[in-house]
């Protein structure tokens, strides 16, 4: 179990540096109550438990561990895209259940294809775009909503991928994957309106927060068919509510939050974290500052 607020005021009253994960509270009342507070180390790239601007009110470093788990998380991306798509998961629940009597059938559990398809990354950042290059090897056409920078013209010349407004992007997308991290501006970026604009046909997938899409909104989409089947592995409560109508649904493949779950990504990620925190306490610029404005 993470631990509570008051356990983490309890164990880190005395701390200069904690190391944190996603599930950890630091909420500025939490920060108030470690007085001797220089670093928060987390061991995530996302860092939206940590309210970072009293954090950087308070002159305390906050460091993450950026661009070691994208390969990582794409691969688990395309591992949901390619479940959700082609209904892997409940065709394994189908065999297992024995439901499994007729030795083939032309309308079994038909699937989209994934090759060919149109591919829409709301997010084209480090995870967003390692997820394009891998939609490659399937010959998808890829749309990507993002603000414009630099890279666009290199996006495009490599890849053929168009940066489009957030309307096209959904109207025209067989997959839509989100790849942004959770603000004020994105919380809920997905929900009723946005899902009515995509196709019947298409699928959602999500490895970046689950207060990107709004889940009561997914959930009527998914029941009713408006939308076809979604993949997530993050959620707007973590664990899922053990109530959650999602949990009923067949067509949504539900993962807990293991995007870069990897032996090798996640020592990586304890390495770098380390590194940060011994960094911080010793007077030197950690290499993965989140607030450099604090030094
Ligand atoms: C992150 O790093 O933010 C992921 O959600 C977990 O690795």
């Amino acid at each position: 179990m993470p631990p509570s607020k008051e356990q983490i005021i309890e164990r880190g009253k005395e701390c200069e540096g904690i190391v944190t994960l996603l599930s950890d509270p630091i909420s500025a009342d939490v920060i108030e109550q470690l007085p001797n507070l220089r670093v928060i180390a987390q061991y995530a790239v996302g860092y939206d438990n940590i309210d970072l601007k009293y954090a950087t009110e308070r002159k305390i470093i906050v460091t993450n561990t950026p661009g070691v788990l994208t390969e990582t998380t794409a691969d688990l991306t395309w591992a949901l895209i390619l479940a959700a798509s082609r209904r892997i998961v409940e065709a394994d629940r189908y065999v297992r259940r024995g439901d499994w009597k007729v030795a083939w059938g032309p309308e079994l559990l038909l699937g989209s294809d994934i090759h060919g398809a149109t591919l829409g990354i709301v997010g084209m950042g480090r995870i967003g775009a390692a997820v394009a290059r891998r939609a490659c090897g399937f010959e998808m056409k890829i749309l990507y909503s993002s603000p414009p920078t630099e890279a666009d013209k290199g996006l495009q010349e490599n890849l053929g991928a168009h940066r489009v407004d957030m309307d096209t992007l959904l109207q025209n997308s067989d997959i839509v994957t989100v790849h942004v991290p959770l603000t004020a501006e994105t919380r809920h970026l997905i929900g009723k309106t946005e899902l009515a604009k995509m196709k019947p046909s298409a699928v959602l997938v999500n490895t970046s927060r689950g207060l990107v899409i709004d889940e009561e909104a997914l959930w009527q989409a998914l029941r009713s068919g408006r939308l076809a089947a979604a993949g997530l592995d993050v959620f707007a409560e973590e664990p899922i509510r053990p109530d959650s109508p999602l949990l009923e649904l067949e067509n949504v493949v539900l993962l807990p939050h293991i995007g870069s779950a990897s032996t090798q990504t996640r020592s990586t990620m304890a390495k770098m974290c380390a590194e940060n925190l011994r960094a911080a306490l010793a007077g030197v610029r950690p290499p993965n500052i989140v607030n450099p404005e604090v030094l």
